[in-house]
C-alpha cells in the first residue's frame, strides 16, 4: 500500500506516523497526482493541534499532512480535460501532500514548466502564491516601501522578491542569525524586538507605505504604529490582531491563475523559492519539527520517491 505521513488525531508530534493508505481514487474534477515533492507549512502542525483554517472543511481523521505539492498525474477523474495521465503539475491537495499519492482539485492544479524543479514546483501553491496574493491586496506603487515581518521564511523570502521585482522598497525582520541571508536578497534588515517601530524609522526616513506581516501577536503590535494608513496592514499569521489594529488578513485567491503567475516568475529568474533543506517521506517528522520550530529559513520540502 502507498505510504503517507498522518496524525490520527489531535496532539503533539506523538499523534504523528508514517502509515499505509489506500490510494485515492480521482472524483470528478479531481487528479491524482503520484507526489514526487511536498512542501512543509506552518499550518500543517497547526491542523495537528486542531486549528481550522478559515472556510477550510472540517478535519477527518487520520488526515495526511500538508497542502502543496508537485508531482506526475496518474489518472484524472470525470469532466478533466485540462490535465492528462503523464503531466508534471503542482497545486493544492485535498487528500494531503506528505504522500506517495494524492488528490488535486483540477482548479486548483496547474501545469509545472520543465524548467522549475519538482522540489521549487511543491513550494509555491502555498507560500509563493499567499506572497503573490498579499502583494496584489496591498497595491503599492514603484518606490513605495514595504515592511515584511518574518521576513526570512517561506512565504516571506517570496513576498521580499516579489515586491523588489516590483520595484518596491523590502525592510524585513528576522531573527539576527538570517540577517545575511536577508541582505543577500535585496531587504533592508531591521532586528526584531524591543524598539523595532524606531529601528524601522531609522531605516525607512521617508515612511513606511505598508507591512505584510508574517508573524503575528506582539510582533505585528509592535510594528503596527509605524504605518499612518491602517488599510495597508496585512497579516497571512494573525487574524485576532490585524483586526484590532484596523487592518486585513491577506485575502488569498486560491486560483490556477496565480498558480501559473507564481511559476512564471520562477522562469523569469525573478522568483527563487530558496528550499534550504529536503527531506525524504519516512523523514517527515524531522522536516516539520524544522517549521513547527518556528525559525525556518526559506522552504523546507519532503521528497517522495518517484
Ligand atoms: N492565510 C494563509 O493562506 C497563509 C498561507 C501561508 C502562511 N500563512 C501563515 O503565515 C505565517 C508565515 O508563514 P511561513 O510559511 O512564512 O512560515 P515560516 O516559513 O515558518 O516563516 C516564519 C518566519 O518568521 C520568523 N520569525 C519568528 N518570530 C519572529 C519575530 N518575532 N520577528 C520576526 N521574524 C520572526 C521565523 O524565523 P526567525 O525568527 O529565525 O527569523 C521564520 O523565518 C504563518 O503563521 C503561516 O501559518 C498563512
Amino acid at each position: 500500500m502507498p505510504k503517507a505521513y498522518v496524525f490520527d488525531r489531535h496532539g503533539g508530534p506523538e499523534v504523528e506516523a508514517l502509515a499505509d493508505v489506500e490510494r485515492p481514487v480521482p472524483g470528478p474534477g479531481q487528479v491524482l497526482v503520484a507526489v514526487r515533492a511536498a512542501g512543509v507549512n506552518p499550518v500543517d502542525w497547526k491542523r495537528r493541534v486542531g486549528y481550522a483554517p478559515v472556510g477550510a472543511p472540517p478535519i477527518e481523521l487520520p488526515a495526511v499532512f500538508g497542502s502543496e505539492v508537485s508531482g506526475v498525474v496518474e489518472e484524472v477523474g470525470e469532466g478533466v480535460t485540462w490535465f492528462n495521465p503523464g503531466d508534471a503539475v503542482f497545486g493544492n491537495p485535498t487528500t494531503g501532500g506528505y504522500a506517495e499519492y494524492t488528490l488535486l482539485p483540477a482548479e486548483l492544479t496547474a501545469h509545472k514548466p520543465a524548467e522549475v524543479s519538482f522540489a521549487d514546483a511543491a513550494t509555491l501553491p502555498v507560500a509563493a502564491a499567499t506572497a503573490w496574493d498579499g502583494i496584489r491586496q496591498l497595491e503599492l506603487p514603484p518606490g513605495a516601501t514595504l515592511l515584511i515581518t518574518g521576513v526570512g521564511g517561506g512565504v516571506g523570502v517570496a513576498a521580499a522578491q516579489i515586491a523588489l521585482h516590483e520595484g518596491l522598497k523590502v525592510i524585513g525582520t528576522a531573527s539576527v542569525g538570517k540577517k545575511d541571508f536577508v541582505e543577500g536578497l535585496g531587504v533592508t534588515y531591521v532586528e526584531p524586538g524591543t524598539g523595532v517601530a524606531d529601528r524601522v524609522r531609522a531605516a525607512a526616513p521617508g515612511g513606511v507605505d505598508a507591512v505584510y506581516d508574517l508573524v503575528g501577536g506582539a510582533a505585528l503590535e509592535e510594528v503596527a504604529e509605524v504605518l499612518e494608513d491602517p488599510g495597508k496592514l496585512i497579516t497571512a499569521a494573525d487574524r485576532q490582531t490585524v483586526a484590532k489594529l484596523g487592518g486585513s488578513p491577506v485575502r488569498r485567491a486560491r486560483d490556477r491563475a496565480v498558480l501559473d503567475a507564481v511559476a512564471r516568475l520562477v522562469v523569469e529568474g525573478v522568483l527563487r523559492p530558496y528550499v534550504t533543506e529536503t527531506f525524504p517521506l519516512d523523514r517527515a517528522g524531522e522536516a516539520l519539527r524544522k517549521v513547527e520550530d518556528g525559525h525556518a529559513r526559506g522552504k523546507i520540502v519532503i521528497e517522495v520517491s518517484g
